[in-house]
């Protein structure tokens, strides 16, 4: 069975670019072989990050990040089932804040509503901060 996780949390005090570039390669890396695809967003304090692939999987990822001192405050916003993959060629995307209508057409489109909104949430919040 498949499904769908949204989680927001907060980077650690000096989390910085390198520290994301790391990290997007370990994911990168671990995800393609776990087969869970997703994308995430930071805007330098928080991440949103949609995960979907195998519930053993996704729920296996979900432990280490629980143990990642890079972030803290995990909260999961949506859990879903999933039949299909929104974002099957994703091993896992940064999709960067910035114009809301390049992030809009960015975002896969089949994504459910209640994640699309909080993604685009994210992105009008930390614009306007
Ligand atoms: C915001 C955030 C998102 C992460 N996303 C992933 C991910 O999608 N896949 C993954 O394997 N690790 C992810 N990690 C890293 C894991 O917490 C963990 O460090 C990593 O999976 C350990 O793998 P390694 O032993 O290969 O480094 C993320 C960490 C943070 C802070």
């Amino acid at each position: 069975m498949m499904r769908q996780y949204l989680y927001s949390s907060t980077a650690a005090p000096g989390f910085g670019q390198v520290d994301m570039v790391d990290l997007l390669e370990a994911s990168a890396r671990n995800n393609a072989a776990a087969e869970i695809t997703g994308f995430l967003l930071f805007d330098e304090s928080q991440f949103l990050q949609m995960i979907e692939g195998p519930e053993a999987a996704l729920q296996d990822l979900m432990r280490r990040l629980g143990q990642d001192k890079r972030h803290g405050d995990i909260a999961l916003l949506e859990d879903l089932p999933l039949t299909t993959r929104n974002c099957p060629k994703w091993t896992m995307k940064r999709l960067r804040l910035g114009i809301a209508s390049e992030l809009q057409a960015l975002v896969p489109r089949s994504l459910p509503l209640a994640i699309r909104r909080k993604v685009m949430d994210f992105a009008a919040h930390r614009a306007a901060a």
